[in-house]
């Protein structure tokens, strides 16, 4: 009976391990709202009987996860905050692109470094026995993409927001300049001429950049932590078999896509609703008007905010005849007027949903228009960095939200920007419409996230989906050849008509005559 039992068990075992592959998941981004969207993703892969590891800035630390594990790289956040002090540089290095490009490249290529250091992290890489099937990596980090070659896996990359020109070149879908500029572009919607030139231009600048400088910096970083004999990492990131873009294209524009992109949005992250902390709940409770919630996110600190820009923003508050919460990470707020409450931490997503929160005044972060639009409140957006400028024009564009610019910022548009969302009932409506509209899909983002992963470990890549552009030089795929050939037939036809039709006339004069017709003067 006992060795019966045994043998029912080894069976099982058998097959729980034909079902269940290794999954590592990396996340390199110390920020919040990068990670919270791949949360459900792993919880999902390993409660269906997956190995999960997964390298994160911000572990669920649930432990009843049994399959999960998490590499705490929070260290990280001292990296981005104090090394590089980089909440710092949004506010003094707005308008200055390159820079704040240069900066970021830097930093990041210094936390790959760092977080590749990470003991744990060695450890995998240097373990023997270690082995995945597949690696999902965020798209950011091209230096992660090491893990792939180091395990001979399949690779996915990821990204909670849109993917730039560049990761979509990866898996060569097209990028059309003018009717999906790259989303970390300030531009949305039908370009004026000088804005479409533009978007050609830094598109394949932002191309050049990548191979110039990007890939350099983190084959440094692959060949010091992997090894001398490690290819480039554009290499690995031409192997990608899937790439999941956390959008829905209603908000991020419609694009034709291959099938390796698989888009995973919109709402991945949100939770289900939690009971707001007694304080919150009973200040928002009794709050005598309707309530606005201002947070600049978690990557713009308010307290950051220049003086004379926040006191403009003070003053504004003080004027309306409503209650407002904010996000403000300091202990005191200068001037704090009596309608204003502050508060350095909020669950964001519950707050949101109170019925008393009519505006949300945000940065324009992807996932907080996200949050916004699935409670049905309506935003007035105050872009800093990255993609915050794009999204805030793409929404703007749905008439769900008023743009206001936080480097030019008066009382007065502050004051009506304010007042026109939350007194012209089109907002709250179109909000609601659109939220109903990324709702109404065949699967769930989380459900094609799972789905996909498991088609990848099941026929071990998605090469089968790989489409034919991959092997094709520029010119073929852009049609220059055929243009070019096309044109020189062109040229050699008229070239030709000309010249016979020039021979035809002689002949004919020829004939007629023998002599050119003379103007003699008489
Ligand atoms: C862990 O994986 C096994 C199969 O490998 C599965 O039976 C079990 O339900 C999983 N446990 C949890 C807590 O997800």
């Amino acid at each position: 009976m006992i060795y019966f039992y045994n043998l029912l068990l080894l069976i099982l075992c058998y097959l729980s391990e034909i079902n269940s592959a290794r999954i590592l998941g990396i996340i390199p981004t110390p920020s919040i709202s990068h990670q919270i969207v791949y949360r459900p993703i792993w919880k999902e892969l390993s409660q269906r009987g997956h190995k999960v590891t997964v390298l994160t800035t911000d572990p669920i630390n649930d432990s009843s996860l049994k399959n999960l594990t998490e590499i705490d790289l929070s260290f990280s956040y001292d990296l981005y905050n104090n090394k590089h002090n980089f909440s710092d540089k949004i506010d003094k290095l707005a308008g200055k692109p390159l820079e704040m490009v240069n900066a970021i490249i830097t930093m990041n290529a210094d936390i790959c470094d760092e977080q590749l250091k990470h003991p744990k992290v060695k450890r995998l890489i240097n373990d023997p026995n270690e082995h995945f099937d597949v690696i999902l990596v965020e798209i950011l980090q091209p230096c992660m993409f090491a893990f792939a070659h180091r395990f001979k896996a399949a690779s996915i990359g990821v990204v909670s927001m849109d993917a730039q020109s560049a990761a979509y070149d990866s898996v060569v879908n097209p990028t059309h300049p003018i009717l999906n500029p790259d989303f970390m572009l300030p531009l949305a919607g039908k370009l004026s001429f000088f804005e479409r030139v533009f978007s050609v231009v830094i598109s394949n600048v932002m191309r050049v950049y990548e191979f110039l400088f990007i890939i350099p910096i983190n084959d440094k970083v692959i060949r010091e932590n992997f090894g001398d004999d490690y290819p480039s990492c554009k290499d690995f990131i031409q192997y990608l078999d899937m790439l999941f873009v956390n959008v829905h294209p209603i908000l991020s524009g419609i694009r034709p896509n291959v099938p390796a992109v698989v888009n995973i949005g919109a709402g991945l992250h949100i939770q289900s609703p939690k009971s707001l902390p007694e304080d919150l709940k009973s200040f928002l409770d009794n709050a005598p008007s309707d309530v606005i919630y201002f947070s600049l996110g978690s990557n713009v600190k308010s307290k950051d905010i220049i003086p004379s820009t926040r006191q403009i923003i003070t003053e504004t508050f003080a004027e309306l005849p409503y209650t407002i919460l904010w996000k403000f990470e300091a202990d005191s707020l200068p001037n704090q007027p009596k309608n204003v409450k502050i508060m350095k931490w909020l669950p964001q997503q519950d707050v949101l949903r109170h019925p008393k929160i009519k505006l949300f005044i945000t940065q324009a972060g992807h996932q907080s228009i996200e949050e916004a639009i699935f409670s049905h409140v309506p935003m007035v957006v105050m872009p800093f960095f990255a993609d915050q400028e794009g999204n805030a024009k793409r929404i703007v564009l749905k008439d769900i939200a008023v743009k206001v610019d936080h480097k030019e910022l008066t009382k007065e548009s502050f004051k009506s920007s304010i007042l026109e969302v939350m007194e012209n009932k089109k907002y709250r409506e179109n909000v609601k419409k659109l939220a109903e509209l990324l709702q109404d899909e065949p699967m769930t983002g989380l459900e094609k996230a799972v789905w996909w992963t498991e088609h990848v470990i099941r026929h071990k890549g998605a090469k089968h989906y790989r489409s034919a552009a991959i092997e094709m030089p520029f010119y073929e795929y852009f049609l220059l050849d055929v243009i070019g050939f096309l044109l020189l037939v062109l040229f050699i036809v008229i070239y030709v008509s000309v010249k016979m039709s020039k021979l035809v006339f002689k002949v004919i004069f020829k004939l007629c005559g023998g002599e050119k017709p003379k103007f003699k003067r008489h």
